[in-house]
Protein backbone atom coordinates (compact mmCIF):
# COMPACT_ATOMS: atom_id res chain seq x y z
CA UNK A 1 0.00 0.00 0.00
CA UNK A 2 1.39 3.15 -0.81
CA UNK A 3 1.41 5.89 2.30
CA UNK A 4 1.60 9.67 1.96
CA UNK A 5 4.38 11.22 4.24
CA UNK A 6 4.59 14.91 4.59
CA UNK A 7 8.51 15.21 5.83
CA UNK A 8 9.06 18.45 7.45
CA UNK A 9 12.72 20.32 8.48
CA UNK A 10 13.34 22.82 11.21
CA UNK A 11 13.92 26.24 9.42
CA UNK A 12 17.77 26.89 10.02
CA UNK A 13 17.70 30.71 10.73
CA UNK A 14 19.86 32.60 7.10
CA UNK A 15 22.27 34.28 9.20
CA UNK A 16 25.36 32.29 8.53
CA UNK A 17 26.40 29.02 7.18
CA UNK A 18 25.37 25.94 8.85
CA UNK A 19 27.66 22.65 11.18
CA UNK A 20 27.91 19.85 11.59
CA UNK A 21 25.58 19.84 14.60
CA UNK A 22 22.63 21.32 12.79
CA UNK A 23 23.23 18.24 10.34
CA UNK A 24 23.34 15.49 12.63
CA UNK A 25 20.17 17.40 14.47
CA UNK A 26 17.73 17.41 11.52
CA UNK A 27 19.08 17.85 8.16
CA UNK A 28 20.36 14.24 7.61
CA UNK A 29 17.98 12.30 9.87
CA UNK A 30 15.27 13.90 7.37
CA UNK A 31 16.71 12.86 4.29
CA UNK A 32 17.41 9.31 5.20
CA UNK A 33 13.77 9.14 5.70
CA UNK A 34 12.95 11.00 2.88
CA UNK A 35 14.92 8.67 0.38
CA UNK A 36 13.65 5.20 2.13
CA UNK A 37 10.15 6.73 2.08
CA UNK A 38 10.21 7.49 -2.03
CA UNK A 39 13.02 4.21 -2.92
CA UNK A 40 9.44 2.45 -0.89
CA UNK A 41 7.25 4.04 -3.64
CA UNK A 42 5.56 5.87 -1.09
CA UNK A 43 4.70 9.27 -1.70
CA UNK A 44 6.90 11.89 0.30
CA UNK A 45 6.94 15.50 0.45
CA UNK A 46 10.16 17.06 2.17
CA UNK A 47 10.24 20.98 2.80
CA UNK A 48 11.97 23.31 4.43
CA UNK A 49 13.63 26.84 3.91
CA UNK A 50 15.49 29.51 5.04
CA UNK A 51 13.87 30.79 8.19
CA UNK A 52 14.38 34.79 6.95
CA UNK A 53 12.90 37.17 9.65
CA UNK A 54 13.64 37.31 13.59
CA UNK A 55 16.72 38.49 15.79
CA UNK A 56 19.39 36.30 14.50
CA UNK A 57 18.77 38.06 11.26
CA UNK A 58 18.50 41.50 12.10
CA UNK A 59 21.27 41.10 14.55
CA UNK A 60 23.22 39.52 11.37
CA UNK A 61 22.86 41.62 9.10
CA UNK A 62 23.65 44.63 11.74
CA UNK A 63 27.36 43.39 12.20
CA UNK A 64 27.73 42.80 8.90
CA UNK A 65 26.42 46.13 7.54
CA UNK A 66 23.83 44.66 5.17
CA UNK A 67 20.52 44.88 4.42
CA UNK A 68 18.48 41.89 6.08
CA UNK A 69 17.34 40.78 2.78
CA UNK A 70 20.55 40.49 1.23
CA UNK A 71 21.79 38.44 4.37
CA UNK A 72 19.12 36.02 3.33
CA UNK A 73 19.94 35.83 0.59
CA UNK A 74 23.33 35.36 0.86
CA UNK A 75 22.77 32.54 2.92
CA UNK A 76 19.98 31.18 0.93
CA UNK A 77 22.52 30.58 -2.24
CA UNK A 78 25.28 28.70 0.25
CA UNK A 79 22.25 26.73 1.52
CA UNK A 80 21.13 25.69 -1.79
CA UNK A 81 24.83 24.95 -2.38
CA UNK A 82 25.09 22.47 0.83
CA UNK A 83 22.35 20.42 0.37
CA UNK A 84 23.54 19.50 -3.49
CA UNK A 85 26.73 18.56 -2.71
CA UNK A 86 25.93 16.64 0.87
CA UNK A 87 22.87 15.19 -1.50
CA UNK A 88 19.72 17.03 1.39
CA UNK A 89 16.74 15.74 -1.02
CA UNK A 90 14.08 18.87 -0.54
CA UNK A 91 10.99 18.49 -2.75
CA UNK A 92 11.50 22.28 -1.90
CA UNK A 93 13.76 24.75 0.41
CA UNK A 94 12.06 27.85 0.12
CA UNK A 95 12.47 30.94 2.07
CA UNK A 96 9.53 32.67 4.37
CA UNK A 97 9.93 36.26 1.86
CA UNK A 98 7.89 35.09 -0.63
CA UNK A 99 4.45 36.50 -1.44
CA UNK A 100 3.06 33.20 -1.58
CA UNK A 101 4.89 32.84 2.53
CA UNK A 102 3.49 36.26 3.22
CA UNK A 103 -0.28 35.32 1.55
CA UNK A 104 -0.73 31.75 3.26
CA UNK A 105 0.56 32.91 6.88
CA UNK A 106 -2.33 35.80 6.53
CA UNK A 107 -4.85 33.20 5.26
CA UNK A 108 -4.65 31.20 8.70
CA UNK A 109 -3.97 34.45 10.41
CA UNK A 110 -7.59 35.56 9.23
CA UNK A 111 -8.91 31.99 9.82
CA UNK A 112 -7.68 31.55 13.54
CA UNK A 113 -9.09 35.31 14.04
CA UNK A 114 -12.51 34.66 12.98
CA UNK A 115 -12.50 31.62 14.98
CA UNK A 116 -11.55 33.32 18.12
CA UNK A 117 -8.09 32.72 18.82
CA UNK A 118 -6.35 35.94 18.35
CA UNK A 119 -7.09 39.36 20.28
CA UNK A 120 -5.64 42.10 20.41
CA UNK A 121 -4.48 43.37 24.12
CA UNK A 122 -1.88 45.55 25.79
CA UNK A 123 1.23 43.84 26.22
CA UNK A 124 4.87 44.84 28.25
CA UNK A 125 7.40 45.20 25.94
CA UNK A 126 10.98 45.87 26.86
CA UNK A 127 12.52 49.43 25.87
CA UNK A 128 15.92 50.69 25.29
CA UNK A 129 16.36 54.27 26.99
CA UNK A 130 20.06 54.13 25.43
CA UNK A 131 18.95 53.25 22.00
CA UNK A 132 15.18 54.36 22.07
CA UNK A 133 13.85 51.72 20.38
CA UNK A 134 12.08 48.38 21.25
CA UNK A 135 14.18 45.48 21.88
CA UNK A 136 13.84 42.08 20.21
CA UNK A 137 13.03 39.34 22.97
CA UNK A 138 16.40 37.77 22.49
CA UNK A 139 18.29 40.81 23.08
CA UNK A 140 17.38 41.03 26.63
CA UNK A 141 19.21 38.75 29.06
CA UNK A 142 18.42 37.89 32.36
CA UNK A 143 17.80 35.22 35.35
CA UNK A 144 15.61 32.29 34.03
CA UNK A 145 12.09 31.94 36.00
CA UNK A 146 11.66 28.06 35.59
CA UNK A 147 15.48 26.71 36.01
CA UNK A 148 17.41 30.51 37.50
CA UNK A 149 20.10 30.12 34.71
CA UNK A 150 21.70 33.79 34.64
CA UNK A 151 22.11 34.05 30.79
CA UNK A 152 18.48 33.40 29.85
CA UNK A 153 17.45 34.85 26.47
CA UNK A 154 14.28 37.12 26.37
CA UNK A 155 12.26 34.31 23.89
CA UNK A 156 13.91 30.92 25.78
CA UNK A 157 16.08 29.68 28.26
CA UNK A 158 18.81 27.99 26.30
CA UNK A 159 19.95 25.51 29.82
CA UNK A 160 15.89 24.64 30.51
CA UNK A 161 14.15 25.31 27.04
CA UNK A 162 11.13 26.87 28.48
CA UNK A 163 9.58 29.16 26.16
CA UNK A 164 9.80 33.15 27.97
CA UNK A 165 9.03 36.53 27.57
CA UNK A 166 11.49 39.10 28.05
CA UNK A 167 9.46 40.14 31.20
CA UNK A 168 9.69 36.90 32.87
CA UNK A 169 13.29 37.30 33.44
CA UNK A 170 14.89 38.74 36.94
CA UNK A 171 17.39 40.88 36.56
CA UNK A 172 17.02 42.10 32.54
CA UNK A 173 19.28 44.23 30.82
CA UNK A 174 20.48 44.52 27.04
CA UNK A 175 23.13 43.28 26.67
CA UNK A 176 25.38 44.63 23.37
CA UNK A 177 29.46 44.30 22.53
CA UNK A 178 29.83 43.15 25.98
CA UNK A 179 28.26 46.04 27.85
CA UNK A 180 24.84 45.65 29.63
CA UNK A 181 22.38 48.18 29.31
CA UNK A 182 19.05 49.06 31.38
CA UNK A 183 16.03 48.33 29.76
CA UNK A 184 12.26 49.95 30.72
CA UNK A 185 9.14 48.22 30.51
CA UNK A 186 6.25 49.81 28.50
CA UNK A 187 2.75 48.74 27.34
CA UNK A 188 2.20 48.18 23.83
CA UNK A 189 -0.87 46.84 21.98
CA UNK A 190 -0.38 43.61 20.38
CA UNK A 191 -2.08 40.29 19.00
CA UNK A 192 -2.39 37.37 20.98
CA UNK A 193 -2.78 34.06 20.24
CA UNK A 194 -4.90 32.43 22.86
CA UNK A 195 -2.77 29.42 23.45
CA UNK A 196 -3.88 28.43 27.24
CA UNK A 197 -7.54 27.56 25.57
CA UNK A 198 -6.06 24.33 23.65
CA UNK A 199 -4.47 23.05 26.78
CA UNK A 200 -6.60 20.45 27.29
CA UNK A 201 -7.31 19.11 24.00
CA UNK A 202 -2.90 18.86 23.83
CA UNK A 203 -2.43 16.95 26.83
CA UNK A 204 -5.16 14.84 25.74
CA UNK A 205 -3.54 14.90 22.23
CA UNK A 206 -0.17 13.80 23.42
CA UNK A 207 -1.25 11.94 25.83
CA UNK A 208 -2.01 9.40 22.87
CA UNK A 209 1.40 9.87 21.03
CA UNK A 210 2.98 6.52 22.69
CA UNK A 211 5.02 6.15 19.82
CA UNK A 212 6.82 9.42 20.29
CA UNK A 213 10.26 9.33 21.33
CA UNK A 214 9.98 9.79 25.32
CA UNK A 215 12.29 13.28 25.79
CA UNK A 216 9.52 14.83 23.45
CA UNK A 217 6.91 13.48 24.88
CA UNK A 218 7.76 13.38 28.75
CA UNK A 219 9.06 17.56 27.70
CA UNK A 220 5.89 18.23 26.22
CA UNK A 221 3.58 17.19 28.69
CA UNK A 222 5.45 18.79 31.40
CA UNK A 223 5.14 22.25 29.91
CA UNK A 224 1.48 21.49 29.60
CA UNK A 225 1.52 20.69 33.19
CA UNK A 226 2.75 23.88 33.78
CA UNK A 227 0.15 25.48 32.17
CA UNK A 228 -0.19 27.66 28.88
CA UNK A 229 0.06 31.52 28.87
CA UNK A 230 -1.20 33.02 25.93
CA UNK A 231 1.29 34.14 23.65
CA UNK A 232 1.51 37.62 21.70
CA UNK A 233 2.48 36.92 18.06
CA UNK A 234 3.20 40.96 17.41
CA UNK A 235 6.64 42.28 17.63
CA UNK A 236 7.67 46.19 17.82
CA UNK A 237 9.79 45.49 14.46
CA UNK A 238 10.06 46.50 10.69
CA UNK A 239 11.89 43.15 9.81
CA UNK A 240 8.87 40.25 9.02
CA UNK A 241 5.61 39.15 7.55
CA UNK A 242 3.36 42.32 8.06
CA UNK A 243 0.50 42.07 10.69
CA UNK A 244 -2.69 42.09 8.48
CA UNK A 245 -4.59 44.45 11.14
CA UNK A 246 -5.40 47.63 10.62
CA UNK A 247 -2.91 50.40 12.37
CA UNK A 248 0.22 47.64 12.33
CA UNK A 249 2.34 49.00 10.03
CA UNK A 250 4.77 49.32 12.82
CA UNK A 251 4.73 45.79 14.02
CA UNK A 252 5.64 42.64 12.47
CA UNK A 253 4.34 38.94 13.13
CA UNK A 254 6.42 36.92 15.42
CA UNK A 255 8.87 35.24 13.36
CA UNK A 256 8.02 31.75 15.28
CA UNK A 257 4.36 32.38 14.58
CA UNK A 258 5.13 32.47 10.64
CA UNK A 259 7.88 30.03 10.39
CA UNK A 260 6.39 27.26 11.54
CA UNK A 261 3.54 28.26 9.17
CA UNK A 262 6.43 27.90 6.22
CA UNK A 263 5.60 24.08 6.59
CA UNK A 264 2.55 24.79 4.75
CA UNK A 265 3.53 27.54 2.54
CA UNK A 266 6.24 25.95 1.00
CA UNK A 267 3.76 23.01 0.46
CA UNK A 268 1.42 25.14 -1.30
CA UNK A 269 4.69 26.83 -3.13
CA UNK A 270 5.75 23.02 -4.38
CA UNK A 271 2.78 22.48 -5.44
CA UNK A 272 2.08 25.61 -7.48
CA UNK A 273 6.31 24.84 -9.49
CA UNK A 274 5.28 21.72 -9.73
CA UNK A 275 2.19 22.71 -12.15
CA UNK A 276 -0.84 20.84 -9.73
CA UNK A 277 -1.22 23.70 -7.83
CA UNK A 278 -3.71 21.38 -5.77
CA UNK A 279 -1.09 18.21 -4.92
CA UNK A 280 0.14 19.88 -1.51
CA UNK A 281 -3.70 18.98 -0.20
CA UNK A 282 -3.79 15.73 0.67
CA UNK A 283 -0.14 16.19 2.41
CA UNK A 284 -2.38 18.27 4.68
CA UNK A 285 -5.77 17.69 4.37
CA UNK A 286 -5.99 13.50 4.42
CA UNK A 287 -5.74 12.38 7.65
CA UNK A 288 -4.24 9.03 6.72
CA UNK A 289 -1.13 11.24 5.95
CA UNK A 290 1.81 11.19 8.50
CA UNK A 291 3.59 14.28 9.21
CA UNK A 292 7.13 14.13 10.32
CA UNK A 293 8.83 17.22 11.73
CA UNK A 294 12.64 16.34 12.21
CA UNK A 295 13.93 19.03 14.61
CA UNK A 296 16.75 19.70 17.48
CA UNK A 297 15.48 19.32 20.66
CA UNK A 298 15.52 23.20 21.28
CA UNK A 299 12.71 23.26 18.80
CA UNK A 300 10.57 20.92 20.06
CA UNK A 301 7.51 23.08 21.98
CA UNK A 302 7.39 25.16 18.83
CA UNK A 303 6.39 21.85 17.08
CA UNK A 304 4.88 19.89 19.80
CA UNK A 305 2.86 22.62 21.25
CA UNK A 306 2.57 25.93 19.43
CA UNK A 307 2.46 24.78 15.56
CA UNK A 308 -0.34 22.08 16.90
CA UNK A 309 -2.56 24.66 18.55
CA UNK A 310 -2.52 26.53 15.37
CA UNK A 311 -3.47 23.69 13.79
CA UNK A 312 -6.11 22.62 15.71
CA UNK A 313 -7.68 25.98 15.93
CA UNK A 314 -7.30 26.67 12.36
CA UNK A 315 -9.45 23.45 11.94
CA UNK A 316 -8.81 22.09 8.34
CA UNK A 317 -4.87 20.84 8.58
CA UNK A 318 -3.49 17.15 9.82
CA UNK A 319 -1.42 17.63 13.37
CA UNK A 320 2.03 16.02 13.67
CA UNK A 321 2.16 12.39 13.73
CA UNK A 322 6.04 12.45 14.97
CA UNK A 323 8.66 15.20 15.69
CA UNK A 324 11.69 12.75 15.96
CA UNK A 325 13.94 15.59 17.70
CA UNK A 326 17.35 15.07 18.23
CA UNK A 327 19.44 15.98 21.04
CA UNK A 328 22.78 17.43 20.24
CA UNK A 329 26.05 16.93 18.86
CA UNK A 330 29.17 17.68 20.40
CA UNK A 331 32.36 18.58 18.66
CA UNK A 332 35.84 17.03 20.19
CA UNK A 333 34.19 16.95 23.76
CA UNK A 334 32.48 20.97 23.72
CA UNK A 335 29.29 22.49 22.84
CA UNK A 336 29.39 23.84 18.99
CA UNK A 337 29.72 27.38 19.22
CA UNK A 338 29.07 29.80 16.36
CA UNK A 339 30.31 32.57 18.51
CA UNK A 340 33.16 31.11 19.70
CA UNK A 341 34.23 29.16 15.82
CA UNK A 342 34.35 26.40 17.66
CA UNK A 343 32.61 24.06 15.02
CA UNK A 344 33.17 22.64 11.60
CA UNK A 345 30.87 24.31 8.97
CA UNK A 346 29.28 22.24 6.29
CA UNK A 347 30.32 23.96 3.42
CA UNK A 348 34.24 23.88 4.31
CA UNK A 349 33.97 20.53 5.44
CA UNK A 350 32.81 19.63 1.32
CA UNK A 351 35.81 21.65 -0.21
CA UNK A 352 37.71 19.14 1.31
CA UNK A 353 36.29 15.49 1.65
CA UNK A 354 33.42 13.63 0.16
CA UNK A 355 29.59 13.87 1.01
CA UNK A 356 28.77 9.75 2.15
CA UNK A 357 31.88 9.20 4.61
CA UNK A 358 30.69 12.54 6.58
CA UNK A 359 26.93 10.86 6.13
CA UNK A 360 27.93 7.81 7.29
CA UNK A 361 29.43 9.20 10.12
CA UNK A 362 26.81 11.07 11.73
CA UNK A 363 24.04 8.68 11.00
CA UNK A 364 26.19 6.31 12.83
CA UNK A 365 26.72 8.62 15.46
CA UNK A 366 22.93 10.51 15.07
CA UNK A 367 22.14 11.94 18.76
CA UNK A 368 18.86 10.12 18.90
CA UNK A 369 19.01 9.22 22.59
CA UNK A 370 21.34 11.71 24.05
CA UNK A 371 24.02 13.96 22.97
CA UNK A 372 26.45 12.38 20.89
CA UNK A 373 30.16 13.29 20.36
CA UNK A 374 31.75 14.14 16.74
CA UNK A 375 36.02 13.90 17.39
CA UNK A 376 37.92 13.78 13.70
CA UNK A 377 40.10 10.85 14.99
CA UNK A 378 36.25 8.63 15.26
CA UNK A 379 35.54 10.00 11.34
CA UNK A 380 38.70 8.78 10.09
CA UNK A 381 38.57 5.80 12.18
CA UNK A 382 34.62 4.83 10.85
CA UNK A 383 36.17 5.89 6.48
CA UNK A 384 38.86 3.42 7.31
CA UNK A 385 37.84 0.55 9.05
CA UNK A 386 34.11 0.69 8.33
CA UNK A 387 33.52 2.05 4.61
CA UNK A 388 37.19 1.14 3.45
CA UNK A 389 38.02 -2.15 4.89
CA UNK A 390 34.06 -3.40 5.64
CA UNK A 391 31.72 -2.02 2.69
CA UNK A 392 34.51 -0.61 0.20
CA UNK A 393 36.68 -3.79 0.96
CA UNK A 394 33.67 -6.68 0.02
CA UNK A 395 32.23 -4.90 -2.93
CA UNK A 396 36.22 -4.64 -4.04
CA UNK A 397 37.43 -7.61 -3.61
CA UNK A 398 34.09 -9.39 -4.87
CA UNK A 399 33.98 -7.94 -8.30
CA UNK A 400 37.78 -7.86 -8.79
CA UNK A 401 37.60 -11.78 -8.49
CA UNK A 402 34.50 -11.76 -11.18
CA UNK A 403 36.93 -9.62 -13.33
CA UNK A 404 39.75 -11.67 -13.11
CA UNK A 405 38.45 -15.50 -13.09
CA UNK A 406 35.01 -14.82 -14.76
CA UNK A 407 35.88 -12.36 -17.40
CA UNK A 408 33.59 -9.45 -15.66
CA UNK A 409 30.54 -11.22 -16.22
CA UNK A 410 27.91 -12.31 -12.94
CA UNK A 411 28.96 -15.68 -12.56
CA UNK A 412 26.53 -18.86 -12.16
CA UNK A 413 24.98 -19.38 -9.03
CA UNK A 414 24.74 -23.12 -9.90
CA UNK A 415 22.46 -24.69 -6.56
CA UNK A 416 23.03 -22.95 -3.85
CA UNK A 417 24.59 -24.78 -0.16
CA UNK A 418 23.81 -24.50 3.23
CA UNK A 419 25.85 -21.25 3.83
CA UNK A 420 25.22 -19.78 0.15
CA UNK A 421 21.00 -19.82 0.94
CA UNK A 422 21.90 -18.39 4.42
CA UNK A 423 23.71 -15.44 3.28
CA UNK A 424 21.11 -15.19 0.40
CA UNK A 425 18.31 -15.01 3.26
CA UNK A 426 20.20 -12.49 5.28
CA UNK A 427 20.27 -10.35 2.42
CA UNK A 428 17.13 -10.27 2.30
CA UNK A 429 16.04 -9.89 6.05
CA UNK A 430 18.45 -6.97 6.21
CA UNK A 431 15.97 -5.05 4.07
CA UNK A 432 13.26 -5.64 5.91
CA UNK A 433 15.18 -4.79 9.23
CA UNK A 434 16.78 -1.75 7.94
CA UNK A 435 12.84 -0.66 6.89
CA UNK A 436 11.71 -1.59 9.50
CA UNK A 437 14.32 0.54 11.51
CA UNK A 438 13.99 4.10 9.13
CA UNK A 439 10.53 3.62 9.65
CA UNK A 440 10.31 3.27 13.84
CA UNK A 441 13.11 6.70 12.82
CA UNK A 442 15.34 4.88 14.56
CA UNK A 443 18.38 5.23 12.26
CA UNK A 444 21.99 4.39 13.80
CA UNK A 445 20.06 0.90 14.13
CA UNK A 446 18.97 0.66 10.60
CA UNK A 447 22.74 1.71 9.54
CA UNK A 448 24.27 -0.76 12.17
CA UNK A 449 21.60 -3.39 10.50
CA UNK A 450 22.78 -2.68 6.96
CA UNK A 451 26.58 -2.90 8.10
CA UNK A 452 25.83 -6.28 9.56
CA UNK A 453 24.90 -7.68 6.54
CA UNK A 454 28.26 -6.53 4.82
CA UNK A 455 29.95 -7.92 8.13
CA UNK A 456 28.29 -11.07 7.51
CA UNK A 457 29.11 -11.03 3.47
CA UNK A 458 32.61 -10.26 4.52
CA UNK A 459 33.11 -13.56 7.02
CA UNK A 460 31.04 -15.37 4.17
CA UNK A 461 33.79 -14.95 1.79
CA UNK A 462 36.92 -15.55 3.79
CA UNK A 463 35.06 -18.80 4.58
CA UNK A 464 34.79 -19.96 0.83
CA UNK A 465 37.89 -18.07 -0.15
CA UNK A 466 36.25 -17.74 -4.07
CA UNK A 467 40.18 -16.63 -4.29
CA UNK A 468 40.95 -20.48 -3.85
CA UNK A 469 37.98 -22.38 -4.82
CA UNK A 470 38.78 -21.13 -8.46
CA UNK A 471 41.76 -23.56 -8.23
CA UNK A 472 39.95 -26.36 -7.89
CA UNK A 473 36.23 -25.97 -8.27
CA UNK A 474 35.88 -22.53 -10.88
CA UNK A 475 31.78 -23.69 -10.37
CA UNK A 476 32.05 -23.32 -6.51
CA UNK A 477 33.84 -19.88 -6.81
CA UNK A 478 31.26 -18.44 -8.98
CA UNK A 479 28.26 -19.99 -6.52
CA UNK A 480 30.32 -17.68 -3.86
CA UNK A 481 30.93 -14.76 -6.26
CA UNK A 482 27.37 -15.14 -7.00
CA UNK A 483 25.92 -15.01 -3.12
CA UNK A 484 28.53 -12.20 -2.27
CA UNK A 485 27.02 -10.37 -5.37
CA UNK A 486 23.60 -11.00 -3.97
CA UNK A 487 24.38 -9.31 -0.69
CA UNK A 488 25.82 -6.43 -2.72
CA UNK A 489 22.69 -5.56 -4.09
CA UNK A 490 20.96 -5.83 -1.36
CA UNK A 491 23.20 -3.43 0.27
CA UNK A 492 23.17 -0.83 -2.72
CA UNK A 493 19.57 -0.65 -1.21
CA UNK A 494 19.99 -1.12 2.08
CA UNK A 495 22.74 1.75 2.50
CA UNK A 496 21.29 4.14 -0.35
CA UNK A 497 19.58 6.05 2.40
CA UNK A 498 22.74 6.93 3.95
CA UNK A 499 25.15 7.13 1.42
CA UNK A 500 23.22 7.82 -2.05
CA UNK A 501 26.56 8.70 -3.77
CA UNK A 502 28.21 5.56 -3.48
CA UNK A 503 24.71 3.04 -3.61
CA UNK A 504 24.84 4.95 -7.43
CA UNK A 505 28.40 3.75 -8.10
CA UNK A 506 27.92 0.84 -6.42
CA UNK A 507 24.71 0.11 -8.47
CA UNK A 508 26.62 0.94 -11.87
CA UNK A 509 29.57 -1.46 -10.86
CA UNK A 510 26.72 -4.57 -10.50
CA UNK A 511 26.14 -3.49 -14.19
CA UNK A 512 22.73 -1.79 -13.89
CA UNK A 513 21.95 1.37 -15.52
CA UNK A 514 19.87 4.11 -14.33
CA UNK A 515 18.59 5.56 -10.97
CA UNK A 516 19.57 3.41 -7.69
CA UNK A 517 16.26 4.88 -6.63
CA UNK A 518 14.45 3.24 -8.84
CA UNK A 519 15.12 -0.05 -7.77
CA UNK A 520 13.19 0.28 -4.94
CA UNK A 521 12.97 -1.45 -1.91
CA UNK A 522 13.93 -4.86 -3.10
CA UNK A 523 16.35 -7.74 -4.15
CA UNK A 524 16.59 -8.52 -7.47
CA UNK A 525 17.68 -11.39 -9.02
CA UNK A 526 21.48 -10.99 -11.22
CA UNK A 527 21.56 -12.40 -14.43
CA UNK A 528 23.82 -14.87 -14.80
CA UNK A 529 26.76 -13.72 -17.72
CA UNK A 530 25.82 -9.89 -17.78
CA UNK A 531 28.37 -7.60 -17.99
CA UNK A 532 30.15 -5.46 -15.92
CA UNK A 533 31.91 -2.74 -15.74
CA UNK A 534 35.96 -2.64 -14.70
CA UNK A 535 36.18 -2.51 -10.75
CA UNK A 536 36.73 1.00 -8.66
CA UNK A 537 37.21 1.28 -5.23
CA UNK A 538 33.89 3.32 -3.88
CA UNK A 539 36.04 5.10 -1.03
CA UNK A 540 39.22 6.70 -0.06
CA UNK A 541 41.74 5.75 2.96
CA UNK A 542 42.65 8.73 4.90
CA UNK A 543 45.75 9.09 6.61
CA UNK A 544 45.51 9.92 10.53
CA UNK A 545 47.42 12.77 10.03
CA UNK A 546 44.00 14.25 8.43
CA UNK A 547 42.37 14.37 11.77
CA UNK A 548 45.38 16.17 12.99
CA UNK A 549 45.29 18.65 10.33
CA UNK A 550 41.54 19.38 11.22
CA UNK A 551 42.24 19.47 14.67
CA UNK A 552 45.06 21.86 14.41
CA UNK A 553 42.92 24.16 12.20
CA UNK A 554 39.65 23.97 14.40
CA UNK A 555 41.70 25.28 17.76
CA UNK A 556 43.40 28.23 15.11
CA UNK A 557 40.13 28.82 14.44
CA UNK A 558 38.91 29.35 17.95
CA UNK A 559 38.07 32.88 19.06
CA UNK A 560 37.62 33.81 22.60
N1 LIG B 1 15.07 28.99 12.73
C1 LIG B 1 14.76 28.21 13.89
C2 LIG B 1 16.02 27.74 14.56
O1 LIG B 1 17.05 27.68 13.90
C3 LIG B 1 13.95 26.98 13.57
C4 LIG B 1 12.67 27.30 12.99
S1 LIG B 1 11.80 25.86 12.71
C5 LIG B 1 10.33 26.47 12.14
O2 LIG B 1 15.99 27.42 15.73
F1 LIG B 1 9.56 25.54 11.99
F2 LIG B 1 9.81 27.32 12.97
F3 LIG B 1 10.53 27.07 11.05
ZN1 LIG C 1 15.65 27.95 32.27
Amino acid sequence: MTERIFIGVAWPYANGPLHLGHIAGAYLPADVFARYHRMRGNDALMVSGSDSHGAPITIGADQQGVAPRELVERNHASFLDSWERLGISFDLFTTTMTDNHREVTHSIWRTLKERGHIYESEMQVAYSPDFNRFLPDRYVRGVCPVCNFEDARGDQCDECGSILDPVDLGNPTHNRDGERYPIEIRDAEHQFLRLSAFREQLAEWVGRQTHWRPNVRNFTLGILREGLKDRAITRNLDWGVPVPEEGYGDRRIYVWFEAVIGYLSASVEWAARKGEPDAWRPFWEDPATRAYYFIGKDNIPFHTIIWPAMLTGQGAYILPYDAPANEFLNLEGRQFSTSRNWAVWLPDYLDRFPPDPLRYHLAANLPETGDADFTWSEYVRRNNDELVATFGNLVHRTLTQVARNFEGRVPDPGELGDADAALAAKAASALDAVAASIEAVRLREALNAAMGLAREANRYLDAQAPWRQVKSDKAAAGRSLHTAMRALMALRIALYPFLPFSAQRLHELLGKSGRVQDAGWRLEDLEPGAPLPEPAPLFTKLDESAAEEMRAKLRQGETE
